[in-house]
């Protein structure tokens, strides 16, 4: 396969030998571990990966390169046609420059479900049962502190905006739990990939549900979809779970929702400004906070770099992608 490169930036920690074997199909393996954004600009406009014809980037990676915004994708050498992203989310990719620039663009659903879906029943049942305190107390030698009691999930309506691959897994954990499960997309699922769950409106699902956990995607109209108007159509003491980004929440509307009691507790696994945290979040024992580690396990990491391997070499064998990202599915 002549002249077609691939290009690595950032770490690969679980499939090094499966990135090794794609040497086998490529001309050559370039490889950007660590860096800066002006460095790798420079290298792009010095000609360095002009051979280069698909990319395995990470999440991870954007430490080293920031966005993939216009600037950055505008440097990419002419010869560079796939991009396989490591991550569920890429809200760091401006997937229109992409297009734009004949590039496609792949990312890793499905691989992230179980352990993302994992954690957000985590911090359901953590919220519904107030831990924070409880956690903190036992290690200060306080035992259960000044400890309240919490609630069961059983005959609760779990409410999950945005019923993708992570919100149908969750759905399946809360129903072993006893939970009713209840929903909202853009676009009805069809029934059988519903599994019993109930379709509703948006304002249903918020003035409905005793448990609201997010599982959509980040976009310019998802950003704040959950802000003082929206606390204010649902029910007193619900609880709120994010595993999905932390923007999609207007943090200081949660804050304000905790302390007048409207949000009884929150389970929160991302946050607005990440690593940042709410400093009202931070003194709030009824939140449960996570350190953004939905998909961390062994298994699932893995999972997710072979899944970027198989685009990477789907792309380069077949001039195809296993999963494209849907926005340029849809016009292609
Ligand atoms: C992705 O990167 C951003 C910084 O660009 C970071 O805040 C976030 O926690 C990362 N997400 C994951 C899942 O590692
Ligand atoms: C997620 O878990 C279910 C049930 O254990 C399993 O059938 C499915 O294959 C898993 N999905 C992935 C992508 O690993
Ligand atoms: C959670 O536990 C703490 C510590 O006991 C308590 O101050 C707080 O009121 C409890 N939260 C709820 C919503 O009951």
């Amino acid at each position: 396969m002549p002249d077609k490169a691939a290009l690595l930036i950032g770490p690969l920690v679980h499939a090094r030998s499966e990135w090794a074997s794609v040497s086998k199909i490529t001309s050559k393996l370039h490889e950007y571990p660590d860096g800066s954004r002006d460095d790798f600009l420079s290298k792009c406009r010095s000609g360095e990966y002009d051979d280069v014809f698909a990319m395995y980037r990470s999440n991870d990676s954007n430490r080293i390169t920031g966005n993939f915004d216009s600037e950055l994708i505008s440097a990419l050498p002419s010869s560079l046609k796939y991009i396989c992203h490591n991550g569920a989310g890429y809200d760091n990719i401006d997937i229109a420059a992409c297009t734009e620039r004949g590039i496609q663009v792949s990312s890793t659903p499905i691989a992230v479900n179980n352990a993302t879906a994992d954690v957000a029943m985590f911090l359901v049942l953590g919220a519904l049962r107030n831990v924070t305190h409880c956690f903190q107390a036992v290690r200060k030698g306080k035992w259960r502190g000044d400890f309240k009691l919490g609630h069961d999930p059983k005959d609760k309506t779990l409410g999950i905006l945005g019923m993708g691959g992570i919100g149908s897994a969750l759905a399946v954990r809360a129903k072993a739990f006893g939970m009713n499960i209840q929903y909202h997309n853009r676009h009805r699922l069809p029934e059988q990939q519903e599994n019993g769950a109930k379709y509703v409106g948006f304002d249903e699902l918020l003035e409905t549900s005793d448990v609201l956990s997010l599982n959509l995607a980040l976009s310019d109209s998802t950003r704040h979809i959950i802000g003082k108007k929206e606390f204010a159509e649902m029910k007193d003491g619900v609880v709120l779970v994010n595993t999905a980004r932390g923007p999609l929440i207007d943090e200081e509307a949660l804050v304000e929702a905790l302390e007048s009691r409207k949000v009884w507790t929150a389970g929160l696994d991302v946050f607005e400004k990440e690593p940042e945290i709410h400093e009202g979040l931070l003194r709030n024992e009824n939140v449960v906070l996570l350190p953004h580690i939905g998909t961390a396990t062994f298994e699932t990491q893995r999972d997710m770099e072979l899944l970027v391997l198989d685009n990477l070499r789907s792309a380069i064998k077949e001039g195809k992608l296993l999963t494209q990202v849907p926005e340029q599915k849809k016009d292609s």
